[in-house]
């Protein structure tokens, strides 16, 4: 095997190599196959006739005007349903109390303290119009931007739908979020109204969220009102003139709000990514072609029924997961959903499984990175709780490593309960590459294959596709409903992002494979993707590797600049609950563990056994800080790190280690 260094320049060249090998399938439970929302024909159908499918697709929504075109391509500008008018907020709530389903019930949310409420469509709409009102009495008129900067409680959706209604474009940031990043959010999207809590409840006690609001404001007159939720309880600071309670100035308004019909693309919300380095980016949504292409795959992913299904998706609001999986995409299909406020081991560990058998939830969808928590802490624990009401489980956010998926699938769904592994972005709106439910025979840790109506492709370094068996680049080939229409304020970003790496081609930064059956697997970000011996190797696939071994939950895996083969891989992995201390003889384990499932070349250099990994608020490995550390140096920017701490103490193992 060449030990050389690749030349200056040539690190792109060569594509992912195709490293793991994976024989497991899970074909769709026939049941579920012979009454699935979606069949095998549907592909054939949207290929035929693109824009036909999703023109047919915007039929579930109810529009107040039809539209004339539905796709205006001036690439890489889109604009779907061209003439087209409609409200949001109109479509996820009123049709559906028009349509006699008041009753039914909209959400089961649980607080953490366990105090619970359920709210249905009919009361809803009640609120939602509600808060139209008390927002227009607040002077917000359409085209104003409203940020929402609140806890995972009723009041949020609400506050999102009276938005959507008055067709201000709403921002929602993240609860978590320090002063410093709700300012930069409000600076970027000149936002005149702030709507908060007092506080919300995490891991067991009240978190204030106003004190974050003020410090923000401080420096920031342009936000004319606040308009703050009472929800802990807990003492505020109040500033006279600016600052409003929710209960005075909503619960007094009338029940009715005259609905305007909006254009399909005007703004329905700005979202900002979470940026590791640079400045966050406000990704534009609009409201036609995104809530079509949400509603159509929360329906068509997890085969939902919406007369008996109760969906879960356990994700927090201030992430894209929210906005389109626990708002816009049960609402629009006038689903029953959870939502829930807090962590997953408040007050136990137990917590999400408990939650399942009491609402008998029927579809949840989460995290990886949840999903290798529960694995960590072992499965005696769901073990303990009726999770017989499962029928549909989805996992986003990350790559799901092969053995998560199984333990997914088999600790939670019974080892009958299909599971959904869906890739998309921010930047995508809804769902693009998943398994369907009633179609797909499943592989563990694959995404499988692009939605009907979505041209996905991996290609190589000049844009070609790659064959089966070839890895790359995803890309998507041709505009899909609910891409996002811009950075906000920043067009040129825009297309230097996502349009310049490939001509024509909109890309998403990931790496990915295509194997031999032409099912696509996502191999992680292309700037964690290193390159040993020449060999562009996947940090997915070695972490994956790593889990695979029975004594690991986690892993994070980078590259380090090495003096032989340009990069060599440093792998840091949190061991199972049962597994004991590690030492040096689990490390050589783990190192002819790694040799043996996915070759020589991708053994690592180094395996550090440590207590945690430094993750994003949303729950992303930082492997770039990992990178800081595996080369000794400071660290870059930590400030969307969920626990500083925790990168102090891998430093420590490192230095101790080295
Ligand atoms: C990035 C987008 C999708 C909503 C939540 C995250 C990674 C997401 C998968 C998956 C492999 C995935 C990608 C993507 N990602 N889902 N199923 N398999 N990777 O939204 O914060 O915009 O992150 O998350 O790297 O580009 P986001």
């Amino acid at each position: 095997m060449a030990e050389t260094p690749p030349a200056p320049g040539q690190e792109n060249q060569q594509t992912l190599s195709n490293l793991l090998q994976e024989s497991r399938r899970f074909p769709p439970p026939p049941e579920l196959a012979a009454e699935a929302n979606v069949r095998a024909e549907a592909f054939a159908a949207a290929d035929a006739d693109r824009l036909g499918f999703w023109a047919e697709q915007a039929g579930r929504l109810r529009w107040e005007r039809p539209w004339d075109t539905v796709l205006d391509w001036q690439p890489p500008f889109a604009k779907w349903f061209v003439g087209g008018k409609l409200n949001a907020a109109v479509n996820c709530v009123d049709r559906h109390v028009e349509a006699g389903r008041g009753d039914k019930v909209a959400y089961h949310w649980e607080g953490e303290p366990g105090d619970t409420r359920t709210i249905t469509y009919a009361q809803l709409k009640d609120l939602v119009c509600q808060a139209a009102n008390a927002l227009e009495e607040l002077g917000v008129t359409k085209g104003d931007r409203v940020a929402i900067y609140m806890p995972m409680i009723p009041e949020t959706v609400v506050a999102m739908l009276a938005c959507a209604r008055i067709g201000a474009p709403h921002m929602v940031v993240f609860g978590g979020f320090s002063a410093d990043a709700l300012g930069s959010r409000l600076d970027d999207s000149d936002a005149k109204l702030v709507i908060t809590a007092d506080g919300g409840y995490r891991r067991g006690k009240p978190s204030g969220l106003k004190p974050a609001v003020d410090e923000a404001l401080r420096s920031r007159p342009g936000v004319r009102n606040v308009l703050v939720v009472r929800r802990t309880g807990q003492d505020v600071e109040w500033t006279e003139g600016r600052d409003v309670w929710w209960h005075d100035v909503v619960e007094r308004q009338g029940t009715e709000h005259a609905a305007p019909a909006h254009d399909a693309e005007d703004p329905l919300y700005i979202m900002y990514t979470s940026g590791t380095t640079a400045k966050p980016k406000g990704i534009l949504h609009t409201t036609g072609g995104y809530l079509t292409q949400v509603s159509y795959t929360h329906w068509a992913v997890f085969d939902l029924k919406p007369e008996t299904d109760v969906f879960w998706t356990a994700a927090d609001i201030g992430w894209v997961t929210g906005h389109s999986y626990i708002v816009y995409g049960p609402l629009s299909n006038g689903a029953t959903s959870v939502m829930y406020e807090g962590t997953p081991d408040t007050p136990h560990r137990g917590r999400f499984w408990e939650i399942v058998q009491k609402y008998g939830v029927t579809i949840a969808y989460m995290a990886p990175t949840a999903i290798r928590t529960f694995m960590k802490w072992g499965e005696d624990i769901p073990a303990q709780y009726d999770l017989s009401s499962l029928r549909v489980l989805g996992s986003v956010g990350e790559p799901i490593n092969p053995e998560a998926y199984v333990w997914y699938r088999k600790n939670i769904g019974g080892d009958r309960v299909p599971v959904v592994d869906t890739w998309w972005q921010t930047e995508t709106g809804a769902i693009m590459v998943s398994p369907l439910p009633g179609v797909t025979e499943a592989k563990p840790g694959a995404a499988m294959r692009p939605l009907p109506g979505i041209s996905v492709d991996v290609v190589d370094d000049e844009a070609k596709s790659v064959p089966d068996g070839g890895g790359g680049f995803i890309v998507v080939r041709e505009p899909w409903p609910s891409m996002l229409r811009g950075i906000w304020g920043d067009p040129k970003r825009y297309e230097e992002t996502y349009w310049s790496r490939f001509e024509g081609l909109y890309f998403p930064g990931d790496g990915a494979k295509r194997d031999e059956d032409g099912d696509i697997w996502l191999l992680g970000r292309v700037d964690d993707v290193m390159l040993v011996s020449g060999h562009n190797i996947s940090t997915t696939e070695v972490e994956s590797a790593l889990v695979a071994h029975a004594k690991v939950a986690e892993a994070a895996v980078v590259g380090a600049t090495d003096p032989v083969t340009g990069q060599a891989i440093v792998a840091f992995v949190i061991l199972r609950g049962e597994a004991g201390e590690g030492g040096e003889e689990l490390v050589r384990e783990l190192r002819d563990h790694v040799g043996s499932s996915l070759g020589p070349i991708a053994k690592p250099r180094q395996i550090l056994v440590v207590p945690e990994l430094p993750k994003t608020r949303s729950g992303k490995i930082m492997r770039r800080l990992l990178r800081d550390v595996a080369e000794n140096r400071t660290l870059g920017d930590v400030s969307t790190l969920t626990d500083a701490k925790s990168i102090e103490t891998l430093r420590d193992v490192f230095q101790g280690a080295s």
